[in-house]
């Protein structure tokens, strides 16, 4: 059987495998801690689940327009002009299935075959093989101090004539790192002048720590015309912990958005009109499960941080924001595939490979899962891979005895 070049270009979501892998072991019964996870463990907004269900009651569940309901884009609206001080109106905004799917409809918008996507590394699993599905070149920006925060050379530096977008995501996925003002400021005014695409992945721009306050493209940009090469990307998913609804959008100039709405249009027809409903709902609504969520998040990475540098030889960095740290576990082991795998295997323990980030040695860590998930899968680590550990580990009532050295 032949399949298409693309679809063999395109790996399997590492990210997804390991939630499918978690579930498949945790339904035999096995004691797994999943500290691979990229959602939070709180529930979806009250809100949210009334205005879904208020709908589903009444039986009439319809096609919805291609580019999303009239309620949700206004709820949208709102919003950018809530938390980016900026008016746009229903023309600039697509409503999609999730994030994901408007950073694809964005992609497929701009990318001609060839030309290529510059996005700082570590970088979202994802973004490499959306670029490749819209037959584009994705050029992963490594910064040049080996940091996790990019400056604008290291941008510049890998533009040619085929660069056609940047995409910048802060905080980010997988580091936690919150890139400095300037930086987004740089980037901003860097993509007007070359005349780049610039798709600010925004997911996680209201999860962060220490008093940070988010920073709004908006801010830095001079051009706010139609010619606005600009893409803002946002969804419910992480914020108000509703990843399994699957509803994000894009909020751009009306010529992106007409073009997006007419691949998705032909691509889903549009999210749920369900699922709309309950954005509609959680956006709307009480607020507060924001507020609540970070406080959760930023004493769980508190309690993250503090085990993994009393861990010896482990590398960290203080993530600024989102539900992730990317720790470098190279003293340990170098192939961080292999390392993830031995984890799984020994103690149990789920945990992403850096490579699949474009970085190899480190892990990825979540914690977004529960203050005991962290401190026991750490444990559990620590004792894997300290060999002077004592011999044997107790998991429950079942013993742990080391085999390896
Ligand atoms: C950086 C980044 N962008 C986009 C997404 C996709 O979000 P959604 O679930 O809304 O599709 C994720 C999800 O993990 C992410 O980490």
């Amino acid at each position: 059987m032949s399949i298409s070049q693309i679809a063999r270009s395109i790996k399997t979501s590492p990210t997804l495998a390991l939630n499918e892998k978690f579930a498949i072991l945790k339904s035999k019964g096995d004691p797994v801690v999943h500290l691979g996870g990229g959602e939070p463990k709180s529930k979806a907004p009250m809100d949210a689940i009334l205005a879904a269900s208020a709908h589903l009651n009444t039986g009439e569940i319809r096609y919805a327009p291609a580019d999303g309901i009239p309620a949700l884009k206004q709820a949208i609206i709102r919003y950018t002009e809530e938390h980016y001080n900026r008016k746009v109106v229903p023309e600039n905004v697509m409503a999609s299935s999730g994030a994901k799917q408007a950073i694809m409809c964005a992609l497929h918008t701009v990318l001609n075959p060839q030309e290529e996507v510059i996005f700082p590394a570590p970088y979202w699993v994802s973004y490499p093989e959306m670029v490749k599905l819209c037959q584009g070149i994705p050029v992963p920006a490594h910064p040049e101090d080996g940091s996790f925060y990019p400056r604008i050379q290291d941008i510049e530096q890998r533009v040619g004539s085929y660069t056609k977008a940047v995409i910048i995501n802060s905080p980010n996925n997988p580091t936690g790192a919150m890139y400095s003002a300037e930086f987004i400021a740089d980037v901003v005014d860097f993509c007007e002048k070359k005349d780049l695409y610039l798709i600010m992945d925004d997911i996680y721009h209201r999860l962060i720590f220490d008093g940070r306050k988010p920073i709004n493209c908006y801010d830095y940009a001079n051009d706010f015309s139609e010619n606005s090469k600009l893409i803002v990307i946002n969804g419910v998913s992480k914020l108000y912990a509703m990843t399994g609804f699957r509803i994000g959008w894009a909020v751009a100039s009306k010529k992106i958005i007409q073009a997006m709405a007419n691949i998705q249009g032909h691509q889903t027809s549009g999210p749920s009109i369900i699922m709309q409903k309950a954005a509609v709902g959680a956006l709307n609504g009480l607020q507060s499960c924001i507020s609540n969520l970070n406080v959760t998040l930023e004493n769980n990475r508190n309690v993250l941080l503090a085990h993994l540098n009393s861990f010896e030889g482990v590398k960290t960095t203080m993530p600024e924001g989102t539900f992730y740290t990317f720790a470098d576990f190279s003293a340990y082991e170098k192939d961080s595939t292999k390392l993830s795998n031995f984890l799984i295997d020994k103690v149990q323990v789920l945990t992403v490979p850096g490579v699949e980030f474009g970085l190899e040695g480190y892990l990825r860590l979540s914690f977004c899962g529960g203050i005991k998930d962290i401190t026991q899968g750490i444990e559990r680590m620590k004792w894997a891979l300290d060999l002077n550990s004592p011999n044997e580990l107790y998991i429950g009532d079942r013993k742990l005895v080391r085999d390896w050295v």
